[in-house]
């Protein structure tokens, strides 16, 4: 069947300096779109790349003593270093110093020129460099520029200019025909105001520096590099070089772009396109920005994050989940370490890593790896299937929206479900008992085939995770060729595959602040010595001691007691039989954390029922202050003695 064209792109980032977190937020949300799309079965083309003209590059290369070339291609190196390591799909890479993007800018300006619509006249005005634009006096904020609040420059030039004005009823009357256009809708209802304001002429060429594309008639003169920077997204689909390509591709679908330069996308790049005769683009999305503690990040302030260094520390998967689920598009949202943190351990070592090891230590324990066939379905079992469906309904219909984050949520909300799931149908309980076998299957099947869907649903936020997912599940096909449709519709999960060994796909981060680490160190070394040296206990001989038949225990499954917030029940297995042990452990462990450790316990403990629940044993556990640790054996098999 043939595959619908999508066309996204991030915008081209400048190389004046390395790419922050920030940058990284946007190119991954372009980046989850363009795999959903993918999946959703659409012949995806991906662009993002770099702006590499200007008079702010220029500055940064003599300031280096280097030439702009050589300064630009050292930090688009590191763009695509980041990119590589974030796992970004892009099919294409521009620069804009590439021959094919000049020959293209140069014809547009011809072009434009020839028919009337650019014309010389001098320009006296104000300019930001950071920001690459040009103000007239009633725009600037107490004198700065509106956008970054720094000091703008006075520029006197002979330059040439872009009629504007000319199209600002046409553009007027396209955006409030196509109400999809600009979104959000808060940014369209900015742009009209913007419009309706009156647009002036663009001064679209300099002539006090030099790093640029020429005009082609007047090579005095460079192109003005937002002129040259929002043409890119023509040369790469192909125009002027590639017919086929460019009509299948263009218009482009989405230019995913950051709020303050949605004014460049919806009436710059609109009005060009409306004076070359070419359709516009059919969406300019503008998302909001990451700040730091609430500031926006900047390397006066010191608070400039390098999103290398956190993938470094926590896998691309992690930051690109953060990023995705902490942030609603179209707003601005936080990034803090801790945040960070948690929603690592929650949501991803808790929810998604929890269900998948529990799933597949049981399908290894009781069935000796095999996922099994199911049997009749109850009413919970259709209870989660109806929710699995649901979900990949909901989902489809978010993406399509562009609501990520809440797809996201959505996703987690089935994650939850299913973990639930496990409690209220307890295999553990099921596998001790031979006429269970088939509710047993059931169960397990019905496990593993919700993890194949959330697999395929998480692929495009987590491209890392989900072909791993994916293996220790066992299925043969090839990940590669899974689409969205295989997550539709309940039992494709076919019976008789073998799992592998579960491996964690998100371990938990211990970390505490760095402050309050000190801290609880300076408070706690004195009672911590005492605790050590004080004779607590009456003498006893060794026979007292034997008396004590303590063994190692593999931990089998664990979950919290309802209603009792310092409990767990934990099922073990002790080689030769299986037993339940209530244990006061709760505030010191999450019920993922303990299975599968091997524990001491001591087992000719007096049986004691807790809570309802007969426990038979106690588990070991070393504690001091507020800290509590399990003791444990890691490489002795269950069963064996501790003397
Ligand atoms: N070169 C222009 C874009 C030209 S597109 C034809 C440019 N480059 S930039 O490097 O300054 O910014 C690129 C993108 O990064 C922008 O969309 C901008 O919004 C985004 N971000 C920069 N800092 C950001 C955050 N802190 N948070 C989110 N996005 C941010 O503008």
């Amino acid at each position: 069947m043939e595959r619908k064209p999508f066309y996204i792109t991030t915008p081209i980032f400048y190389p004046s300096d390395r790419l922050h977190i920030g940058h990284a937020y946007c190119t991954t949300i372009a980046d989850s779109v363009a795999r959903y799309k993918r999946l959703a079965g659409y012949d995806v083309f991906f662009l993002t790349g770099s702006d590499e003209h200007g008079q702010k590059i220029q500055r940064k290369a003599q300031e280096n003593k280097v030439t702009p070339i050589e300064y630009v291609d050292k930090i688009v190196a590191s763009f695509k270093q980041l990119w590589d390591k974030l796992n970004i799909s892009h099919d294409d890479f521009i620069r804009t110093t590439e021959n094919r993007h000049r020959e293209v800018v140069q014809a547009l300006f011809q072009k434009i020129y020839d028919q009337g619509d650019i014309y010389k006249a001098s320009y006296e005005g104000w300019y930001c460099t950071p920001c690459e634009t040009f103000w007239v006096e009633r725009q600037l904020t107490d004198g700065k520029c509106p956008d970054c609040g720094r000091p703008v420059e006075m520029v006197q030039e002979e330059s040439y200019f872009f009629r504007m004005s000319k199209y600002q009823d046409r553009l007027l009357k396209y955006i409030e025909e196509n109400p999809h256009f600009i979104q959000p809708t808060s940014r369209r209802n900015e742009m009209i105001n913007f419009i309706k304001g009156g647009l002036e002429d663009l001064c679209v060429s300099r002539t006090t520096f030099d790093w640029g594309i020429p005009v082609p008639f007047d090579t005095k003169h460079v192109v003005y590099v937002w002129f040259d920077a929002l043409t890119n997204y023509i040369t790469a689909a192909g125009y002027l070089h590639d017919r086929d390509k460019f009509s299948r591709y263009w218009p482009a679908d989405i230019h995913l772009v950051g709020k303050e330069i949605v004014r460049f996308h919806s009436i710059i790049w609109p009005i060009i396109l409306m004076a070359m005769g070419v359709e516009l683009p059919k969406m300019v999305y503008g998302h909001g920005w990451l700040v730091v503690e609430g500031d926006k990040m900047s390397k006066s302030k010191g608070n400039v994050i390098d999103p290398i260094q956190l993938i470094d520390e926590f896998g691309a998967d992690a930051i690109r989940y953060f990023l995705l689920r902490e942030i609603t598009l179209g707003m601005d949202g936080n990034f803090s370490r801790e945040a960070l943190i948690s929603r690592i351990n929650a949501d991803l070592a808790n929810d998604l890593g929890n269900l998948l090891h529990r799933t597949l230590n049981m399908i290894g324990r009781f069935n000796h790896g095999v996922i099994e066939a199911p049997g009749q379905a109850e009413a919970v079992d259709h209870e989660l299937m109806k929710l699995a469906q649901e979900t990949s309904a909901d989902y489809e219909r978010l993406m399509e929206g562009m609501d990520i984050n809440a797809a996201i949520k959505q996703l987690w909300t089935l994650i939850s479900r299913t973990n639930k799931y496990i409690d209220e149908t307890a295999p553990w309980a099921l596998a001790k008992d031979a006429e269970k076998k088939s509710r047993l299957n059931t169960v397990l099947y019905n496990l593993a085939e919700t993890l194949r869907i959330v697999c395929i649903l998480i692929s495009p936020f987590m491209p890392n995770t989900a072909p791993k997912i994916w293996q220790q599940l066992g299925i043969e096909t090839d990940f590669a060729a899974v689409t969205l449709n295989d997550a539709q519709g309940w039992g494709r999960l076919l019976p008789g595959i073998k799992v592998a060994k579960p491996e964690p796909i998100f371990p938990r981060i211990e970390e505490k602040p760095a402050a309050e680490e000190t801290k609880a160190a300076e408070i706690k070394q004195p009672a911590q010595a005492a605790a050590i040296v004080t004779p607590a206990t009456p003498e006893i001989t060794i026979d007292d001691f034997a008396k004590m038949d303590l063994r190692v225990a593999k931990v089998l499954a664990a979950e919290k007691v309802k209603g009792a917030d310092k409990l767990l029940t934990l099922t073990v297995d002790l080689g030769t039989e299986q037993r339940t042990i209530v244990s006061g452990i709760a505030k010191h462990y999450a019920p993922e954390q303990l299975v599968g450790q091997n524990v001491v316990m001591i087992v000719n403990l007096k049986p004691a029922k807790i809570r309802g629940i007969e426990s038979r044993g106690m588990v070991l556990a070393a504690s001091c202050d507020e800290k509590l640790t399990v003791v444990t054996a890691p490489d002795m098999p269950a069963g064996s003695k501790v003397k």
